[in-house]
């Protein structure tokens, strides 16, 4: 595997190198980096390779790969841009009002941009990304997630209920998913443990939007199944995403807490350069009955979970005071990124 992405990273250099236009590279850069593109197509396979170790190297390569290919790809079209845009000059002198500079083309938004860190760094750590649903079912969302019906926890979530009614199922059972948990849930009904997987996914609430609320926004799920599995390895696992996407100088650390589908509960907190601390998510060990809930022993499996905020990730990584401002999609704000 290693051995192909390097492959395809060494075909995808050689492809930027000599590409002749600007339209040129961005043919190269979707053959390679694109949704069906070489690359992207290696990815995906990463999560079906057996071997944890060989997963992580893999994952770890391919973090590299993509690494490599982007900066060569941003060297070239400044290069190329510049050469274009000293050519069109020359050719139209009296339209210089539409020169835009290479540094201006479009970029991804700053929150898919968080997503995608957050996809190589675990990665990287030897997860594979799983998905669920947006629209889901209420077992998924609370049921099999410890909180029945009536359970005090479910008043947390402000769910919006789709108007639609199963096949054998009732009115109100249908709902927009309040969080990427019930991703959990899918997970073990469909993947044979030991599972190692990070759920990135857009979730919905009753919310009015404020500076600090959405109604949409995006959490990460984490889920690990497997023999034997004890609180250390989540504080393990959480001090070495620490240190993997926010740099050597952050650390972490678990307070107690609550929630019904763990036990015990934590929620985690990073430790910034300065000092000064940040709540980040909530994690803990996967209660016993969400292991069964996901058609697995409690007695066998054990394992840990733990979800928090994208939206926050770009928040805190690019300073913006008000979360609407990433959603109204005015020029201004997004060209600053
Ligand atoms: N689902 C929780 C929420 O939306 C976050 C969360 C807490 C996820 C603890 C977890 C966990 O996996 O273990 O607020």
């Amino acid at each position: 595997m290693t051995q192909d992405i390097d492959r395809a990273r060494d075909a995808a250099l050689e492809a930027i190198r000599t590409a002749g236009s600007v339209a040129d590279l961005d043919q190269v850069v979707a053959d390679h980096l694109g949704k069906r593109g070489t690359l992207a197509t290696l990815k995906k396979g990463l999560g079906s390779i057996g071997d944890p170790d060989e997963r992580k190297q893999a994952g770890a390569s391919m973090h590299a790969a993509r690494a490599a290919v982007e900066e060569a790809a941003d060297e070239r079209r400044a290069s190329l841009g510049d050469a274009e845009i000293d050519a069109r000059i020359a050719d139209e002198r009296l339209d210089l009002t539409e020169h835009r500079h290479a540094g201006s083309r479009g970029h991804l938004h700053i929150v898919t941009q968080a997503w995608e860190r957050l996809e190589d760094v675990f990665l990287g750590l030897g997860f594979s990304v799983a998905e669920g649903p947006e629209v889901e079912t209420d077992w998924h969302n609370f049921e099999a997630l410890n909180m029945g019906e009536g359970h005090p926890a479910r008043g947390e979530f402000d769910t919006l209920f789709v108007d639609h009614v199963p096949p054998g199922g009732s009115a109100g059972s249908t709902l927009l998913r309040t969080h990427t948990s019930p991703v959990q849930i899918r997970t073990m009904l469909t993947q044979e443990p030991p599972i190692y997987v990070v759920a990135p996914g857009r979730v919905f609430r009753r919310d009015t939007p404020d500076a600090t609320h959405m109604p949409v926004f995006h959490q990460i799920e984490g889920l690990v199944v497997d023999r034997g599995i004890s609180m250390t390895d989540l504080a393990g696992t959480i001090e070495a995403f620490t240190k993997a996407f926010f740099g050597s100088g952050f650390t972490s650390r678990l307070r107690p807490s609550y929630f019904p589908f763990t036990e015990p509960s934590a929620e985690f907190d990073i430790q910034r350069p300065d000092g000064s601390w940040l709540e980040l998510g909530g994690c803990g060990m996967v209660h016993p009955e969400v292991i069964r809930a996901g058609g697995l022993d409690p007695e066998e499996w054990s394992g840990f979970a733990f979800g928090f905020g994208i939206d926050r990730m770009a928040v805190m990584r690019h300073g913006v005071a008000d979360i609407r401002d990433m959603y109204v999609n005015d020029i201004r704000f997004i060209e600053q990124f």
